[in-house]
Parts: structure tokens; sequence; C-alpha cells
């Protein structure tokens, strides 16, 4: 298959529109990350998805709408508590867990009888979703296993031969996915930290648990996509934690690069990367604050791999607001993780 990558232009759209609504597969961007998408009442278009990312079925797809005003078409028996996220944070990076529609098929919540529904605040995934009269389900528009795209480039480089139409809208603005949320239980539960934080939730619906996923107990989770290697890059990635981070971060780059290893590190621009540089990393800077680091963390990963590390070090940015889902992503993408509390 010949891939078209095209700009997002209203003509392009529509076209990538008429697409859709005839079983094929489009990618286009979200304000998280581009997203993988095909008409999700079409099963047979929903299967092509698995297959060009080589996701194992098990993993269930988060279904876009294009308002709050077509959800039920997707979910059935909506509790209030749904409703007053949906309209505090929608459009916006909030994915719900909410009882299916019979009409959604099972292919898409993997059997489930709860479906992921979510209203993406992106001008193209809006205008792609009015355009095809269709609900778009997608996941994240990489390989399985792999870091997702932040720009149609990653999205090239991924699935290029494996779509049929990637619509360029620059690159995504929040960088992290949407914060998944089962408001089935009582508090709700935070499945996947994302782009809505803890405490923006917590001020409009009060206390909420945090699912911490286990390293290695990828067994009985709420959503079978927890698993806890995910969004990895290619090199071997070590996440330090705790307050000694930096300083064994830094012993670490010590020893590796006389080792004669090509060091990647990802970290906040400032005096902390320029000495990592000096030591001889090879330093991605992911900008001065966590709205930076959640926007660039993936293409860093990324640009890494390309420039061929044979590892990458990173520490982590703490659990207030953005850092939550950014310790998760670290987390699932490293193959090691030293924690010196
Ligand atoms: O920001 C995003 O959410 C992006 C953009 C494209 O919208 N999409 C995305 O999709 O990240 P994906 O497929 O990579 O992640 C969907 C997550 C997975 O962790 C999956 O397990 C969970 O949502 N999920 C989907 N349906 C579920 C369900 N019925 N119950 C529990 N978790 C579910
Ligand atoms: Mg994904």
């Amino acid at each position: 298959m010949i891939t078209k990558l095209m700009p997002s232009t209203p003509e392009n759209i529509t076209q990538a529109a008429v697409v859709l609504k005839n079983g094929g597969l489009v990618a286009f961007p979200t304000e998280t990350v581009y997203g993988l998408g095909a008409n999700a009442l079409d099963v047979d278009a929903v299967e092509r998805i698995f297959a060009a990312k080589g996701r194992p079925t098990a993993d269930p797809l988060i279904v876009h709408l294009s308002g709050l005003s077509q959800l039920d078409r997707a979910a059935v028996s909506i509790p209030p508590v749904a409703l007053k996220l949906a309209e505090k944070f929608w459009p916006g990076p909030l994915t719900l867990i909410l009882p299916k529609q019979p009409q959604i098929p099972h292919l898409v919540t993997s059997g489930l009888e709860t479906v992921a529904v979510r209203v993406p605040a992106h001008p193209v995934a809006l205008a792609l979703m009015q355009s095809a009269e269709i609900l778009i389900a997608a996941p994240s528009a990489n390989r399985f296993g792999y870091t997702s795209p932040t720009s149609a480039q990653h999205v090239w480089d991924d699935l290029s031969g494996r779509v049929e139409i990637i619509l360029d809208g620059g690159n995504t603005q929040v960088g992290v996915e949407s914060t998944v949320v089962d408001v089935s239980t009582n508090p709700p539960r935070i499945l996947r930290p994302g782009g809505i934080t803890r405490e923006m939730l917590e001020d409009v619906i009060g206390p909420i648990i945090v699912l911490s996923h286990q390293r290695g107990a990828e067994k009985g989770l709420p959503s079978p996509g927890l698993l806890a290697k995910h969004y990895a890059p290619k090199a071997k990635m070590i996440l330090f934690r705790g307050r000694n981070a930096p300083q064994s971060l830094a012993n670490h780059l010590k020893e590796a690069h006389s080792a004669g290893q090509k060091v990647g590190v990802l970290a906040l621009e400032g005096n902390e990367a320029d000495t990592l540089e000096l030591a001889g990393a090879v330093v991605c800077r992911l900008g001065a604050d966590l709205d930076s680091v959640a926007r660039q963390v993936y293409a860093g990963m990324r640009l890494l791999d390309s420039l061929g590390v044979d590892l990458i070090l990173c520490r982590d940015f703490g659990v207030s607001g953005l850092g939550l889902a950014i310790r998760d992503r670290l987390t699932r993408a490293a193959a090691r993780v030293v924690n010196e509390d």
C-alpha cells in the first residue's frame, strides 16, 4: 500500500473522511499524540488497525467522538460523575470508561462490556469526524510497544505502507496521551495518568484513586493496555528516581562513557543538561517545565534512537501535575528503574 502524507487542508480532510467511510485507515493529529483511526462500527476496518500496529487484540481501543452529543452512540447508563467530567474537560485529553452501546463491536473493546470514549481537542480530528459522520476508533499511531508519535514524521517512520493517509497537523500540543478514568467505581480511578492531571480531576469530583502499575504484575489489570513495558525506545533506557537521582545518573554516565558507550540523556535544559553534556553525554533538552517535558519526551526518545545511542538515561520529574503521567511513561519505557529514596 502507498501511504499518502498530506497537510491537513479542508480538501485533504474530506478525502481522508471518504477513506474512513470506505473502511480505510487514516492517521490524524490530536492534542495528545497522533491517532490511527478507522470507522469504529466497521469490524473489518478495526481489524486493520490491530494488524497495522502489530497490536494484540486483547488491548482495547478508544472511541473518539466529535462532541458530547454523540456520547450515547457509544455508551449507555452514563453516571452523573461522568457527565460532570465530560462537560468540564471535553474536548480534551480525558478518556472515560463507560458501559458500551450494543452497536460498538467487541473487537473495539477487546470483549469488555465497557468502552473508552473521548472528544479530542484538535480541529483536524474534529473536522475529520464531522466530515465522515462516524465514530473513530483510534489507538496511538505507533507500532505496538514503541513510543507514541507526536509528529506526522513519527507516524510515517512507524506506519508508512500500512495506512492509506497520514494527515499532517504539526507537532502535538500535550505530548502524552489522555488520562483514562474509570467512573464505574466509587471513588473513580485513574487507570492511566495523562494530559488532564489528578489535581484537575479532583477539583471537579473530589478524591480519586490513582492506580499505580506494578512492574512485572501484568495479569488481572483492570485496563488491559496497562502492560508494564510499553512506550519504549529501541535503546535500553534507565530511569533514576528518588533524592539521589541526579547524582546516580551522573555516576552511571561516567561509567558507561568511559566503557566506550554512546550515552543519550533526556534532561531539563539548564545547568544539569550542560554538565551532563560536558561529561560526554548526547543530551536531548526537553525544555524547562513539565509542560514542555510532556510535549517532548517521546520525540526525545525517538531522536536519541535515531542518533544510535547505546543507552538512554533520564530522571524522574515528581508526581505533581503532569509529572505523574511523565513518570508513568518513563517507568514503562525503562528497562531498569534505579530508585534511591
Ligand atoms: O491520547 C490518547 O488517548 C490517544 C489519542 C490518539 O486519542 N490514544 C491512545 O490510545 O493513547 P491507546 O490505544 O494507545 O491507549 C488506550 C488506552 C489503553 O491503555 C487501553 O487499555 C485503555 O485505553 N482502554 C481502552 N478501552 C478500555 C476499557 N474498556 N477499559 C479499560 N481500559 C481501556
Ligand atoms: Mg498507545
